[in-house]
C-alpha cells in the first residue's frame, strides 16, 4: 500500500493531503486573529481542540487541517467568516510564512513520545489509509526512523521547541492535561484573552474527559469532512485508551534502552525531559 503515502520535503504525507495543496501552502492567507492548534499525530489533538471549542461564546470554525485535502482547500478556507482555529501537523519549517508574519497564536501540544509511538502504531494498524505494519517491533524501528507519517517526532518537536518562547506561541504537554486540566484550561483561557469563569472552566472539564468525548463520538453521526487529523475522517478511531505510560505495555527492556539512547542524542539540545520525567515521577 506504498501509494497510500508521497513525500514533500523530505516528509511523508498520506496521499490526502495533495503535492498541489502543499506547494501552494507558502502563499495562505492568515488572519490576524487564526489560532493554530499545532501536533504531531497522536499527541492529543482532538482532546484539546475539542476543550478550545468549549472555550468560546462567539461563532468560532473549527476547520480541518491546513495541509489535509486538494487545492480547493485555500478557498474553503478563505470563505469561511468566523474565526478559524486551524489544527495542522507540519513542523515549523513547513508552516505558512503569513501566520509567523502576522504573529497569529499558535497552540502546541506534545506528548512523551513512547506513549506517542504506541498509540500511533495501533493508529497505523485501524486506519485503512496508513501502510500496514505488521508488527509492534518492525513500527518501533519506523518511528525512531522517522520513516511515518509527518516524518520524525524528534524534527518535528525541535522544529516547534526552539520557537516555545515567543509571545504568540503556548506549549503544553499532553500529561499535564491528565494531571490537571482545569489548570492548563486556565492558562489556555489567559493565552487567548478569553473572559470565562472557574465554574463554566470545571463544566468544559466535565465535558472534555476521555470517557465523555469517546461516548460523544460513537454516539454522533460523523461528517467525514470534519476531521481535525489529516490521517483519518473516523473519529471513532481516535479514542483508544487515553492514559499515560502505555508504553509500557509495549516496549521490551531492550527497545526502552534503545529509545532512551536516541532520545538523549537528538535532545541534546533541548530543554525537554520526558525520560527523566517517566522514570522519576513513574509516570
Ligand atoms: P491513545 O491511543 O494512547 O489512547 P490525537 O488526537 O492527536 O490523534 O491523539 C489521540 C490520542 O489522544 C489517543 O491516545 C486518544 O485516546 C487520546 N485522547 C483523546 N481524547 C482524550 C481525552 N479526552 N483524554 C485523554 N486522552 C485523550
Amino acid at each position: 500500500k506504498a501509494e497510500l503515502i508521497h513525500v514533500f520535503k523530505g516528509i511523508p504525507f498520506t496521499t490526502r493531503s495533495s503535492p498541489e495543496l502543499l506547494k501552494s501552502l507558502d502563499n495562505f492567507d492568515a488572519r490576524e486573529d487564526d489560532v493554530l492548534l499545532v501536533s504531531y499525530p497522536k499527541s492529543g489533538t482532538h482532546w484539546l481542540a475539542g476543550v478550545i471549542t468549549k472555550l468560546y461564546n462567539s461563532q468560532v470554525t473549527l476547520t480541518s487541517p491546513i495541509e489535509f485535502g486538494d487545492i480547493s482547500k485555500l478557498e474553503e478556507l478563505d470563505k469561511l467568516s468566523s474565526k478559524r482555529i486551524i489544527p495542522t501537523h507540519l513542523d515549523y519549517n513547513m508552516l505558512p510564512p503569513n501566520f509567523k508574519k502576522k504573529k497569529c497564536k499558535m497552540i502546541y501540544i506534545s506528548r512523551n513520545p513512547k506513549d506517542t509511538a504506541v498509540s500511533m502504531y495501533h493508529y497505523y494498524r485501524d486506519n485503512p489509509n496508513l501502510p500496514t505494519v505488521d508488527t509492534w517491533t518492525a513500527f518501533f524501528d519506523l518511528f525512531l526512523r522517522g520513516d511515518v507519517v509527518c516524518g520524525s517526532w524528534f524534527d518535528h518537536f525541535l522544529s516547534w521547541e526552539e520557537h516555545k518562547n515567543e509571545t504568540n506561541i503556548l506549549f503544553l504537554f499532553y500529561e499535564d492535561m491528565k494531571k490537571d486540566l482545569p489548570k492548563i484550561v486556565k492558562d489556555i483561557t489567559v493565552f487567548l484573552n478569553i473572559n470565562i469563569s472557574d465554574h463554566e472552566i470545571q463544566d468544559i472539564c466535565k465535558k472534555s474527559s476521555f470517557s465523555e468525548m469517546k461516548t460523544n463520538t460513537e454516539k454522533e453521526n460523523s461528517d467525514p469532512n470534519h476531521t481535525v487529523c489529516a490521517l483519518t475522517s473516523n473519529r471513532k478511531l481516535i479514542f483508544r485508551k487515553g492514559t499515560v505510560g502505555d508504553w509500557k505495555n509495549h516496549f521490551t527492556p531492550k527497545q526502552n534502552l534503545r529509545f532512551e539512547e536516541i532520545f538523549n542524542e537528538k535532545m541534546k539540545l533541548s530543554n525537554m525531559n520526558y525520560i527523566q520525567l517517566s522514570t522519576e515521577t513513574d509516570l
